[in-house]
């Protein structure tokens, strides 16, 4: 185990997601054909933004990377726009002028167990995975409870997730259920980044990072990552122990 070795960047509000965009197109760049896993939900969303604009000065092409979709509602339809397949390609994939190849979670056929196991596959072996933090801990869809050893799977949503389907995105039905990457593949990618900004996410960052690892907060499990990088803008970062 290699926990608490991380690399944290505290970066002002202002810099955050040009950075963050900036390391992801030095990734790119690196590995054009990079396996990647990146997050829906609000955080992400700048990063994308600076992300497009790259491309567009021709700094980056995301042509032949290949993005897996990390989690998925299940239950809800296809034309939902709360899934978060369509808020990947809304965000990202579908303003890029040459987008990535996408690998979703299948989630509208009949075996959401089968789905899991396929997806499990395509989640195997990932260059690099983006992931953002829930005010619970979670990371993806594993949940508190979720354990390191956690493949894709089916799992059961916590409250205050499903309550975010329909806040923030207005779902049709409120779904009980998901598809996640587990923990398993996260801490198994290449490398991992955690992308957390904004002050009510200090008190969970602080417990993802500076007490001792457990199934309460699943993202204290990341410290295990040998290559872990967490990006936080200085709100969030507030509440850490002095480094
Ligand atoms: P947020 O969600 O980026 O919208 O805060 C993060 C999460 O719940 O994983």
């Amino acid at each position: 185990m290699n926990s608490g070795t991380f690399r944290l960047e505290v970066l002002p509000e202002g810099e955050w997601a040009r950075t963050v965009a900036t390391w992801l197109a030095v990734r790119v760049r690196e590995r054009p054909m990079l396996r990647v896993c990146l997050p829906t939900g609000d955080t992400p969303i700048p990063v994308y933004t600076e992300l497009v604009a790259a491309e567009r000065r021709g700094d980056v092409s995301l042509a032949s990377a290949t993005v897996i979709q990390l989690d998925e509602w299940v239950g809800l339809p296809p034309d939902d726009p709360a899934r978060c397949d369509a808020r990947i390609r809304g965000d990202l994939i579908d303003r890029l002028a040459a987008p990535p190849a996408f690998v979703p979670i299948e989630v509208d056929g009949p075996d959401p167990e089968a789905a899991a196991a396929l997806h499990d596959a395509a989640a195997s072996g990932l260059d690099l995975v983006v992931l953002g933090l829930g005010m619970n801990g979670h990371v993806g869809f594993n949940e508190p409870g979720s354990r390191p050893d956690d493949t894709t799977r089916l799992v059961r949503l916590a409250v205050s997730s499903r309550e975010a389907a329909t806040a923030k995105y207005g779902a049709g039905s409120t779904p009980t259920a998901g598809i996640t990457v587990g923990l398993a593949r996260l801490l198994e990618a290449g490398e991992c980044w955690l992308l957390v900004t904004g002050e009510r996410k200090a008190q969970i960052l602080r417990r993802a990072l500076d007490e001792p690892e457990g199934p309460d907060c699943p993202a204290s499990y990341l410290r295990r990552h040998p290559r872990l990088t967490v990006f936080a803008d200085e709100a969030a970062a507030a509440r850490l122990r002095p480094r």
